[in-house]
């Protein structure tokens, strides 16, 4: 049915499910390309137990957001980039290839019709969450026969308790998010489960995250569980390069081009050691669900490294400011990344 929209309080929303109207929901045969479905009342879905997803972890998802923006309309940001990222992870995962054209008609259909659980301009934003499921059942390690794709959505507000304080990091050892060749590249659903156990550990610790090391190369950091990462040193910008194990983020794709483009600093992406995150002057991690989150501490085998004295760094808060400046359309959209729902 949905939580109702008048009875939320919209200075105190995180990132937590608040249930709207409506979910969009279709089902595509193993053989057959996707094709429409429709709007139905969010609720439960019913799975047999050997459905592939919850047998073998057949599954995919993406994260995007909608705002309203300073001029009174509702925009989606960048949703090509989540449909191009969801087309490539369904065809690693073995399901139909998403229709890109039919994701975001999709996600404008749920938007306009939960338009009453976005939150005012300038208080947060409506996370829809498309996910792809292996659902017929599967007994041998092998694709499901049936899947089904739905889009939900929720208001949400920052990821992190505390809003957007510096964030204070683990780099681990003990564990690696993606092995090379492997899927880490995609947004399959396992990469997530894979990051409980260290986050949980990291959590009892006192961090808010964990920086996981490359799985190939321990010298060499790859990304948060829940974020790409950038460092800031003499004013060059580097984040670890698309090696194959690393999330294509669209945020991270986004602050590259700001940086570039608006910002004209230099942008690397490369190998970025842990040496160079230990005494860069500035770091943050990108994400659709974290925006541009800041990083005020990270703790490894060098020590602990503070940086910008528990403060947002500079860079970081230009392209924080002009990222979301550009959302709420206070910004031009020079590179149009809106794709208004009228
Ligand atoms: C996002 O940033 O949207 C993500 O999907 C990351 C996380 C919340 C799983």
């Amino acid at each position: 049915m949905g939580n109702d929209p008048k009875t939320i309080d919209w200075d105190s929303i995180g990132f937590n499910l608040i249930e709207t109207r409506s979910m969009y929901k279709a089902i595509c045969k193993k053989e057959d390309s996707w094709s429409s479905g429709g709007l139905v009342p969010f609720g439960n879905i019913a799975l047999s137990p050997a459905a592939g997803v919850l047998n073998y972890g057949q599954g995919v998802f993406e994260g995007m957001k909608a705002y309203r923006t300073v001029k009174n309309r509702i925009v989606l940001f960048r949703p090509d980039m989540n449909a191009k990222r969801i087309s490539i992870s369904t065809k690693r995962l073995c399901m139909p290839e998403m229709d890109e054209g039919l994701f975001i008609k999709a996600a404008k259909e749920i938007v306009k019709d939960n338009t009453d659980y976005i939150p005012p301009y300038g208080k947060g934003s409506l996370y829809l969450r498309p996910v792809i499921w292996g659902t017929a059942p599967v007994l041998g390690v092998k694709p499901s026969d049936e899947y089904t794709f739905i889009i939900y959505a929720s208001p949400v507000g920052p990821y992190f308790k505390g809003g957007v304080k510096p964030l204070s990091l683990k780099v681990t050892r003990d564990f690696h998010r993606a092995a090379p060749n492997g899927i880490g590249n995609v947004k399959a659903i396992g990469n997530y489960s894979a990051s409980l156990f260290p986050l949980i550990k990291a959590k009892k610790e006192g961090f808010d995250e964990v920086i996981y090391l490359n799985a190939g190369n321990e010298q060499l950091i790859e990304e948060v569980g829940s974020a790409n990462l950038f460092i800031l040193k003499d004013n060059v910008l580097k984040t670890p390069k698309l090696a194959g194990s690393i999330l294509p983020g669209v945020t991270r794709d986004s602050v590259l081009t700001l940086a570039r483009e608006i910002l004209k600093i230099e942008v690397q992406e490369t190998d970025v050691t842990l040496k160079e995150v230990c005494s860069a002057d500035e770091v943050f991690c990108t994400g659709t669900a974290v925006v541009v989150t800041p990083v005020g501490k990270i703790t490894s085998e060098y020590g602990e490294h503070n940086f910008n004295d528990g403060e947002m760094g500079k860079v970081t808060h230009k392209l924080r400011s002009l990222l979301i400046g550009l959302q709420r359309e206070e910004k031009e959209d020079i590179f149009n990344w809106l794709y208004p729902i009228d």
